[in-house]
């Protein structure tokens, strides 16, 4: 099912717009001027996911330097903390975690999840959603999943 959910200018830069799609709630994002959809549900015990942080992939070399990854962006769940690469809806251990080096990940995990550089990924995936642009019009279609790795 398509739904428009909006014009190109009502939505801002790292933010998302939640709206209701039928019986679910979807969190849409614009990135970059790329547009994501995730399910406004956290797969760890369901919080709100999109109503969390967005942020950019921060990389801390020492105390003294922090790296900005502005290409990936993360929604970090307002409960618990899980950080959800928002082109994908893969987890991962957040920086303020334990370091991801040592951490045990299982292998199906670590087999299907993209990379992310200097992260682990995490055992949960939120649902996401097809966006397109249409004229100046934001399209969800609930029905298709975007192609994963990106
Ligand atoms: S409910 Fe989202 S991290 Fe726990």
């Amino acid at each position: 099912m398509q739904y428009v959910v909006g014009t190109v200018a009502e939505f801002e830069e790292h933010r998302a717009k939640i709206v209701r799609l039928g019986d679910r709630t979807i969190g849409v994002f614009r990135i970059n001027d790329e547009y994501y959809a995730l399910r406004n549900y956290c797969p760890h015990q369901g919080a709100p996911l999109c109503a969390g942080k967005v942020l950019p992939d921060l990389t801390a070399q020492d105390d003294s330097q922090v790296d900005v990854d502005e290409k990936t962006w993360f929604v970090a769940c307002p409960w618990h903390g899980w950080e959800y690469d928002i082109r994908t809806g893969q987890s991962y251990f957040g920086a303020h975690h334990p370091p991801a080096r040592g951490y045990h990940v299982s292998v199906t995990a670590q087999a299907s999840a993209p990379e992310v550089q200097g992260r682990a990924p995490g055992p949960y995936v939120a649902d996401s959603y097809e966006v397109r642009v249409q004229d100046r019009y934001v399209v969800v279609d609930t029905s298709r999943r975007p192609d994963r790795p990106r």
